[in-house]
């Protein structure tokens, strides 16, 4: 059982809030309450399902109600990159924002986490981008798989604001091969690009792999719903040929992907453990204190299985 906040929310609560569209299934609100109820914080985590014409417009609302922080997920990843008034080098090496710090300056100060500001007021109000996704699927990957990615061949399928994040860390981290998919063809290329610029060691192509891979990750949106098609064309590529399935979905936890990668043989995990890296990365960049990871993880689990 998640422990008690110390006190009933009152005027001194503080905010943080993740944004979506759709948001309604996110496991975040449950996730993020326990780690701050843990750490003794009177702030609690919200939802908002923000539309991504309104994305400027609430992240100044919340800039103005001097929230804590925000986490940002489909489809304002990218969006926010060109929203926020600084980019951690975090946003800038993976490409996109999922985590806003909300920061303040005095007339004496530099900048601080609005944390520091309980009885004073900051002059002036800044939001600071993060990506915490990148090292939490690195993270994720290693912990369900025990699987390192260095030398690995894998097949990414989607290339929105996740895709493009992963396909980055996959490189950086030094897989061998990068097979990247998308509906939309021109950004998959784009990605392609500019890791052959930046990776010029990894093989990378925007096209199904040919032979065997050890892992598909599914990073599109496509499993939210149970009447959805699988993210690939099996026309082109067969589970029978990868031995690990890790879909960044985690509810349902047994998207129709990871239903037939089971069929197929195949090891399979959901999004859980990449949720709950970056939601403890986050929740560590707005407190400034180590993250309850244990805490957080049974709340995860409680909120997703049940
Ligand atoms: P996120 O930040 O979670 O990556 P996103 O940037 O909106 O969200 O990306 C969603 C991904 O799911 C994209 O790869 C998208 O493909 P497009 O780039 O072609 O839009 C993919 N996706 C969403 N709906 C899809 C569908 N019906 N069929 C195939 N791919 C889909």
């Amino acid at each position: 059982m998640s422990e008690p906040f110390p006190s009933p929310i009152n005027a001194a609560t503080r905010c943080c809030a993740v944004y979506g569209w759709p948001v309604k299934h996110s496991a975040s609100p449950a996730m993020q309450n326990a780690g701050l109820a843990a750490l003794g914080l009177n702030w609690r985590y919200l939802a908002f399902e923000t539309n991504p014409a309104d994305l400027r417009a609430a992240i100044a609302g919340a800039k103005a109600m001097k929230f804590i922080g925000l986490n940002l997920t489909v489809p304002h990843k990218l969006l926010a990159l060109d929203m926020v008034d600084e980019l951690d080098v975090s946003a800038k090496v993976w490409g996109a924002v999922n985590t806003i710090r909300f920061e303040g300056r005095t007339a004496r100060s530099g900048w601080l986490p609005l944390r520091e500001f309980n009885h004073d007021s900051p002059v002036e109000v800044r939001t600071h981008g993060f990506n915490t996704d990148a090292d939490a699927i690195a993270v994720a990957l290693r912990e369900d798989f025990q699987m390192n990615l260095r030398g690995a061949r894998v097949l990414l399928l989607g290339a929105g604001g996740a895709g493009r994040t992963a396909a980055f860390k996959f490189a950086d981290a030094g897989v061998l091969e990068l097979f990247l998919v998308n509906r939309t063809l021109v950004k998959a290329f784009e990605i392609v690009e500019e890791i052959k610029k930046k990776f010029p060691r990894v093989y990378v192509t925007a096209s199904y792999p040919k032979a065997g891979v050890d892992l598909v990750v599914n990073a599109t949106s496509l499993g939210l719903k149970a009447s959805d098609a699988l993210p690939f064309d099996g026309q082109l590529f067969s589970l029978r040929s990868t031995r690990m399935v890790y879909d960044m979905i985690y509810r349902p936890a047994e998207t129709p992907l990871l239903k037939a990668a089971k069929a197929a043989g195949c090891r399979t995990a959901n999004g859980l453990g990449m949720l709950l890296h970056q939601g403890a990365k986050a929740l560590e960049i707005w407190t400034g204190q180590p993250a309850p990871v244990d805490v957080m993880r049974r709340a995860l689990e409680k909120n997703v299985y049940g």
